[in-house]
């Protein structure tokens, strides 16, 4: 029998002696029959235990160098009121980049000042509700902001906590990091041109405004501890430059997230602890060379603790064997499940690589070359576009995709008016709804006709 890849599943996942996948210690089938499919079935413990390591690894690995840390969950990852409350049990903060994530967070009874705000065109209404909401920290991304925010804390007769997001011209994920590269986009503001600097002064020069620090995010998906230590210096340098020009020494630098996960078996995501070690390394160090004591550090992972809690369970349709010409050889065989590019839009979108196994029983039948697509009218419509099945895949089998927990739910539309599929949380054999499905009425809710 093949055993589970580990570093695919959730903790919680299991094959028993005939090839039945659990998860969260109940049987796929039995969550499929009690809330339908599609269904995101998310691992509880597996999510905070991957939230309590950010914590752990980062919070031991800087009181070592006589500083601290923070972890901010990246709600834009996956969020709802009970995750938002998980990550804040656990010791965490949580990191919103719009007014709807603000309303989660709210909704979700979280202290403002266990809250940062992101977003690079954030409008006056969320800036006011973030002012309103005593928010931790807003991340400033423009020049402009700097003086909107400044007015939307006299508005409120409030000094507002504030970071100013820098571009480093360290960009990674995917395959590389590329120094120098990638200060042509919409984020931050950036260190070589001078804006960063002329935005910190600014800064300074509002007293309705406190500087907490500088922060910067390089990438997603990020499989390289050095693209991390590269970007911590970057910061490092710039918050010596702005103590030797005005004398304000900045007590905190934000990392971001982008820490990488494992998709399929060919990923090999970086050692959280082995991370925060060397982070905390390189920061004691450039500090000690530049004399100026050491900061605090935030980081902000959204897909490193979301993503690998989640699989997605579909339901197999249509099986389609697809041959090239008259009689021809078997190109491969489409299985066609329930749900596709409106629950996972990054097959689409980003090319990302997805796995998939039979979760309803074992085969013994040998594997042939397949296709696993959705049910959209759109021919990109593909969830993984190569992978060996067992050649008796069947109408009513039940596929599960691992590692969708990260900006699959959170980035699904209603493409071809499909609802979308709920958020099952397991943990110790049971079963909550905490994103329940939409309905057709929720579809047309919308519509006035
Ligand atoms: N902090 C900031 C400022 C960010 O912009 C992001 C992600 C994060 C934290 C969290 O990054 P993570 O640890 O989750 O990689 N939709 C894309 C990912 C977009 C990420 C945007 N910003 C995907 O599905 O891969």
């Amino acid at each position: 029998m093949i055993a589970l890849e580990r570093a695919v599943w959730p903790a919680g996942a299991r094959l028993d002696e005939s090839g039945v996948l659990s998860i969260g210690g109940i049987r796929a089938a039995d969550l499929a029959g009690e809330f339908g499919t599609p269904v995101f079935v998310l691992d509880e413990q597996d999510f905070r235990a991957r939230a309590r390591l950010f914590r752990d690894a980062f919070e031991s690995a800087f009181a070592e160098i006589g500083s601290s840390a923070e972890v901010y969950y990246a709600g834009k990852s996956f969020l709802c009121t009970a995750v938002a409350r998980w990550v804040v049990e656990e010791g965490l903060r949580l990191d919103t980049c719009t007014g709807g994530e603000l309303a989660v967070a709210a909704r979700a009874g979280i202290d403002g000042p266990r809250l940062g705000l992101h977003g690079n065109n954030k409008s006056d209404a969320e800036i006011a509700r973030a002012v309103d909401m005593r928010v931790g920290r807003i991340v400033l991304d423009s020049l402009a902001e700097v003086e909107r925010v400044a007015d939307a804390g006299a508005a409120a007769g409030r000094r507002v906590p504030v970071m100013v997001r820098v571009t480093t011209g360290v960009h990674a994920g995917g395959h590389e990091y590329i120094s120098t590269a990638h200060e042509d986009q919409k984020f931050g503001l950036s260190i070589a041109d001078g804006s960063a600097m002329t935005a910190l002064r600014a800064v300074l020069a509002r007293p309705e405004l406190e500087l907490l620090g500088v922060h910067t995010h390089i990438g997603s998906q990020i499989q390289d501890a050095a693209a991390f230590e590269v970007s911590a210096r970057k910061l490092l340098a710039l918050r010596a430059q702005l103590y030797a020009a005005t004398g304000t020494l900045l007590p905190e630098l934000d990392l971001g997230g982008g820490f990488g996960i494992a998709y399929t078996a060919e990923d090999s995501p970086v050692d959280i602890t082995e991370l925060a070690r060397a982070l905390a390394d390189v920061v004691e160090q450039v500090s000690d060379e530049l004399e100026l004591a050491v900061p605090r550090i935030s980081i902000e992972p959204g897909r490193a603790i979301a993503g690998p809690s989640t699989v997605t369970l579909y339901e197999v349709g249509v099986v389609k064997p697809v041959t090239v010409g008259e009689g021809e050889v078997r190109v491969r065989t489409y299985v066609s499940v329930d749900g596709g590019m409106s629950d996972n839009i990054r097959p689409a979108l980003y090319g990302a690589e997805y796995t998939a196994r039979l979760a309803n029983r074992s085969s013994g039948k040998v594997k042939v070359r397949s296709r696993v697509v959705g049910k959209h009218c759109e021919s990109g419509d593909i969830v993984i576009p190569d992978i060996d099945l067992p050649a008796d895949v069947a109408p009513g089998d039940l596929l599960a995709v691992p590692a969708t927990g990260a900006y699959g739910r959170s980035m699904a539309s209603n493409y071809n008016l499909v609802a979308r599929p709920p958020v099952v949380a397991v943990k110790d054999g049971a079963a909550r709804v905490i994103v329940r499905r939409e309905t057709e009425d929720d579809l047309l809710a919308t519509d006035v006709g």
